[in-house]
């Protein structure tokens, strides 16, 4: 049985737990050449989630996917310099942190932003994917959004197909950022 739970109604000890700022760490892996592989990632942004921003998914207890959003200019990291500095050193730490804010900042053209989403890979084809983006949905519905944006990578036939089963549709292809993208969007009912 899968249960959905906003991060910030987590009690703070299990916020803390190492396990879940792996899993939500692990995506954006587009932007490896600004912010490393996932170990690397977790490092910079794993002490910087903002836990309203995240949904997760907990099989048994155990946490087995994530989705993350994006409105109000605040989506699930903040961003801090420190640790870019402490990974890259000081000038390389300040510019791949300046890609990556620009990354962050082109988002804000999004109203609402489904801005990541993640399932540990034992725990593919049961309908969790689904789940968690219908439960953001009815997070921007919650938030009084009338309207979701994605963005998916061009080669992601996978999870195109998963969004386009739950209600997205594709608009136009993106070049930037680089690889590209198709943007999506789902009008949202008050009972999505
Ligand atoms: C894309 C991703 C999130 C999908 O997660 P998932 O949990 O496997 O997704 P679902 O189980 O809901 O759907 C996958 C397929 O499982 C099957 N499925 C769905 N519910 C099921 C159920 N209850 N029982 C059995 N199979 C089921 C369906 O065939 C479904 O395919 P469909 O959407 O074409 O109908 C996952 O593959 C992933 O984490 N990929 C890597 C990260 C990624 O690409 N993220 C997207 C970035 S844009």
């Amino acid at each position: 049985m899968v249960k959905i739970v906003l991060g910030s109604e987590l009690p703070a000890e299990e916020q803390l737990q190492p396990q879940l700022a792996h899993l939500v760490t692990g995506g954006r892996g587009s932007l490896a050449f600004l912010i490393g592989d996932n170990d690397c990632r977790e490092r910079l942004l794993g002490r910087s989630i903002h836990w309203d921003r995240v949904l997760l998914a907990f099989e048994d207890g155990e946490a087995s996917g994530y989705v993350a959003f994006k409105h109000h200019r605040r989506g699930p990291f903040a961003l801090r310099l420190q640790p870019f500095v402490a990974e890259f050193g000081w000038l390389m730490g300040r510019l791949r942190f300046a890609g990556f804010c620009l990354s962050e900042w082109r988002e804000w053209r999004y109203p609402f932003l489904l801005y990541g989403l993640r399932v540990s890979k034992a725990a593919r084809n049961q309908g969790i994917g689904s789940a968690l983006v219908q439960a953001c949905c009815a997070q921007a519905v919650t938030a009084g959004f009338k309207e979701a944006y994605l963005e998916v990578p061009l080669d992601n036939a996978r999870a195109r197909a998963l969004y386009l089963h739950n209600g997205f549709r594709l608009l136009r292809k993106r070049w930037v950022p680089w690889p590209p993208v198709r943007s999506m969007l789902r009008r949202l009912e008050r009972n999505a």
